[in-house]
């Protein structure tokens, strides 16, 4: 037996995603951190490069990935406890560590219990496969994250059972809740908090406003839920995220470590009894080692600091620097999408052209992402910047010179 057949078929099946401009680029290999260095901001070097890039494509907000306290955390962790959990939860694999990062992240987003995953991305799932049954009815933003939309399939949700709002249109979410047939017992209402392809905000004071006009009509109600990957720990006067910039907070909150906090994994936080309901319904809880223990040492640590007076510093250089930048673009009359988050988007609405920044970016030190079609809509062509903390005002002023040069 051998695999040449399939192979020969999968062959096929690639260069049809590459015809289709579907195919993602071969990965850049990071070799080296080159920490801060008087005006300048940290530097990365990939294999096979010389340059030293600075990063705008990365989702680690805080810039806590490299921060002291969060290695000698996660080394303390490692050396205490090991490596790795050695089984699942169920079965002997929670650590204290485990616990403890549970009892903070619900702390720090004000909410009863919290269950932690290995990423975002199985925490939606996981929400899925523990709140829903046969009479439950999703409604979800249309621009929401792929997590989200995985989350929604694997759950066995008849295509009946589910709505599709447009992009942050009230009108139209009342449009789908209206639509919602009375049979349903159950509706639960899921969006992004910031949508991370454009840096906008989720309107969750009216869309908890609106989902509360329609409670009464449902057995169980009808749920709000955040994925709030790109806005916890970057967003709001404190960092808590969309809902402490919209004083308003959904029923469910899921969020990430992988990204303000500079760590890895995901979680649920919730009512006490949803949260028990997830460990006893999520397979992508039960059936699976959880994180390290060196992760939760060092999501602690990120947590604590961004609680801080230092948190709150690295918040206000993240929003200054995102104003530079901001006001940088539009200094040169470049066309963006406005709003506070530190996801810019350059709206490029051109294939050829968002290819040729990029590697004119690239070959001036500059890592960026490209969103091409069929990623976004053709005509919204678009760059990607993402501003960190530890971008310096001299970097930026970098990257918008260069933007300033682009022809
Ligand atoms: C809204 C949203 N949810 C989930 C994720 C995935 O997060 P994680 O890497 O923790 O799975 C992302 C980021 O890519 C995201 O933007």
């Amino acid at each position: 037996m051998s695999t040449s057949k399939l192979d020969i078929s999968l062959t096929q099946e690639l260069e049809a995603l590459a015809r289709e401009g579907r195919a993602k680029s071969p990965e850049r290999i990071i070799e080296h951190y080159i920490p801060p260095k008087g005006e300048l901001g940290p530097r990365y070097k990939l294999v096979g490069n010389d340059t030293e890039f600075i990063r705008l494509n990365s989702n680690s907000y805080l810039s806590l990935s490299n921060h002291g306290e969060l290695t000698a955390a996660a080394d303390k962790a490692t050396r205490n406890f090991g490596v790795g959990p050695g089984a699942v939860r169920f079965i002997d694999g929670t650590f204290i560590h485990h616990v403890l990062l549970e009892k903070r992240v619900a702390k720090f987003v004000a909410k009863p219990a919290a269950k932690i995953f290995n990423s975002a991305y199985t925490s939606n799932c996981g929400l899925a496969l523990s709140i829903s049954n046969k009479k439950t009815h999703w409604i979800g933003d249309q621009l929401n994250h792929n997590s989200i939309i995985r989350a929604m399939r694997i759950s066995n949700i008849p295509s009946a059972n589910k709505g599709i709002f447009k992009h942050n249109d009230m009108a139209d979410l009342k449009r789908r809740l209206d639509e919602v047939s009375p049979d349903m017992e159950r509706v639960v209402v899921i969006f992004d908090g910031i949508f991370s392809m454009r840096g906008d905000c989720a309107p969750i004071n009216e869309i908890k406003t609106i989902c509360k006009a329609y409670d009464s009509k449902f057995k169980d109600g009808v749920i709000t839920v955040v994925d709030d990957s790109h806005g916890i720990g970057a967003y709001g006067d404190t960092g808590r995220g969309t809902s402490d910039f919209c004083h308003a907070a959904p029923d469910i909150i899921i969020g990430t470590f992988g990204k303000a906090f500079g760590v890895n994994g995901g979680f649920i936080a919730a009512s006490k009894t949803i949260i028990e309901s997830v460990r006893q319904k999520a397979d992508t809880y039960i059936y699976t080692n959880p994180l390290s223990v060196a992760d939760c040492a060092a999501a602690v640590k990120a947590i604590d600091i961004c609680d801080s007076a230092e948190g709150l510093e690295l918040l206000k250089n993240l929003k200054q620097r995102t104003a530079q930048f901001r006001q940088g673009l539009e200094r040169l009359g470049k066309e963006s999408i406005p709003g506070p988050h530190p996801v810019v988007p350059l709206m490029v609405r051109d294939t050829q052209k968002t290819h040729q920044l990029v590697k004119y970016l690239f070959d001036h030190g500059v890592l960026v992402v490209g969103l091409t079609f069929p990623v976004v809509p053709k005509g919204d062509e678009t760059i990607r910047f993402q501003i960190n903390a530890c971008h310096t005002s001299a970097d930026i002023d970098y990257v918008i010179e260069l933007l300033n040069n682009f022809q």
